[in-house]
């Protein structure tokens, strides 16, 4: 087959997290799950660390799509996964520099992993076959699998934001990231800013040249840096919501139900978010509707500090809230820790008022879009949507947008959320449901897909370079 003829391979997906049975919460899981669902084809994961790690791959799975997972050691768990991916990468992309914790066994860990899994990949790999590397944990993958003679098309997508120069300084590892990033023939990121703060971060390094086509050049191969925002299985979404099982929530009559579904990070402005809400309980007006506002927040990554930390000051937030504002038959905030099941959290966001989506950095957040979905067009509620989400970029012009650290607008917001009247609602909630059932998982897979199958080859990108 030419070279430029889109290819027929099958596809292979690497992520570090894979369902094993049970299906974590996380918005990266159900993306791939639904993609490859309508795509078909391999999904490779971590499997859970064990005293020794191995090459090669272990089926644990097969349906529309294959399941493989790749082994990990207890040693690697901690420096790759906790370490350089979750106290480094994780803070460093999500604007916290001051939480990153860098300790080279860490990275030395990052290496062997991403090491094993690019032999993994290579063993399998035909030559028509696509690769797409997914997220922050495999940033190295490509160019290991292009040492090891892989000319394969290999994508990356990025779920988390990319940071801004100044950040990208910060990470040890600088001078490598254009070479990891250049063995892609198509680097994803979400949003046009996340756009904007990679092209500028590669060019810094003297060996990445931007062509005339608008694509990129480093050591004779040509790559390109686009955005493609994720998005969510919309119709299932709704439907899971209207069939969701009814769910006894005791809320005084005509009482707001306002509502935030969160893993438990400090990206998500949770407590920035409980602040707001302690505003509004301040300005609320005497005698209106006793407002209930319900976060499920499960933990995650718990055995990295930052993620304990974040956890005690929640509590603390919304004990010290709770204890200004409770009363004998009414508890403000209803913070849940224990695991929700998808389907309890698919009726909750449909019959909720207010959905607070609100994080202080995010990727892209697939909850502002399940909300849009789970709502019902004739009655909808109201998202109240960060800035700083990457979702912002398609859903400015339905939601109500918000600065999280300026509590006082964020207050307002909440009231004017509250309290718009049905027309208003209406109108904001066809603006964003049109988009989101517009662009869903199957548009992003499928103009991410097209665009990876169209890359030029190595070869051609030898020829451009001359
Ligand atoms: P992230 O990927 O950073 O966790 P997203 O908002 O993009 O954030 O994705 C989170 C996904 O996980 C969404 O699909 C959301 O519905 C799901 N989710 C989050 N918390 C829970 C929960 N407590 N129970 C069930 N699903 C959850
Ligand atoms: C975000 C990341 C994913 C990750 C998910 C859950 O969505 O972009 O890569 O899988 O959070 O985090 P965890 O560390 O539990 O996999």
């Amino acid at each position: 087959m030419p070279d430029d003829e889109p290819h027929q391979g099958r596809l292979i997906v690497v992520s570090n997290r894979i369902p094993k049975g049970d299906v974590p919460a996380g918005g990266l899981v159900f993306a791939i799950h639904e993609a490859l669902t309508g795509a078909g084809g391999i999904w490779i994961g971590a499997a859970d660390p064990t005293d020794q790690a191995e090459d090669g791959l272990t089926k644990i799975g097969s349906g529309d799509y294959e399941r493989f997972t790749f082994s990990i050691n207890h040693e690697e768990h901690r420096g790759y996964y906790l370490g350089y991916a979750n106290s480094v990468l994780w803070p460093l992309f999500h604007h916290r520099p001051d939480l990153l914790e860098f300790h080279q066994g860490d990275f030395d860990a990052y290496v062997a992993v991403n090491r094993r899994v690019a032999r993994a990949i290579a063993e399998i790999a035909e030559p028509d076959d696509l690769i797409w590397v997914q997220d922050y944990h495999f940033l190295m993958v490509a160019h290991e699998l292009r040492s090891l003679g892989v000319t394969n098309r290999i994508g990356l997508f990025l779920h988390i934001p990319f940071p801004n120069p100044n950040d990208v300084m910060a990470l040890p590892q600088v001078a490598m990231m254009p070479a990891w990033m250049a063995a892609h023939d198509v680097v994803g990121l979400q949003t046009r800013r996340d756009v904007i703060s990679m092209v500028e971060a590669m060019r810094h390094d003297t060996k990445t040249q931007v062509l005339n086509d608008g694509t990129w050049i480093r050591e004779g191969r040509v790559f390109s840096i686009l955005n493609f925002p994720i998005g969510i299985d919309a119709e299932s979404f709704a439907e899971a919501a209207r069939a969701a099982p009814e769910v006894e929530l005791q809320l005084a009559p005509k009482a707001p139900l306002l509502l935030g579904v969160d893993r438990l990070d400090y990206s998500k402005g949770l407590v920035h978010r409980f602040e707001a809400f302690d505003a509004y309980l301040d300005m609320r007006e005497q005698g209106s509707p006793r407002p209930t506002f319900i976060q499920i927040a499960p933990g995650s990554r718990e055995d990295v500090e930052a993620y304990r930390d974040i956890r005690e000051k929640l509590e603390r937030t919304a004990g010290s809230i709770n204890g200004a504002h409770a009363d004998l038959d009414w508890t403000p905030i209803r913070y849940i820790r224990r695991h929700v099941d998808r389907e309890v959290v698919a009726g909750l966001l449909r019959r909720a008022d207010v959905a607070l989506v609100t994080p202080l950095a995010d990727g892209m957040n697939l909850v502002a879009k399940e909300f849009i979905a789970a709502q019902d067009p004739e009655d909808p509620g109201v998202l109240i949507l960060s800035h700083f989400a990457g979702a912002a970029e398609q859903m400015e012009s339905g939601a109500l947008l918000v600065n999280p650290f300026d509590r006082t607008s964020f207050a307002r917001a909440i009231s004017d959320a509250i309290h718009m009247p049905l027309e208003e609602r209406k109108e904001r909630h066809a603006i964003l449901r049109e988009g989101v059932f517009r662009e869903d998982i199957k548009w992003w897979t499928d103009s991410y897909l097209d665009r990876l199958r169209r890359a030029p080859r190595s070869f051609d990108s030898q020829l451009r370079a001359i």
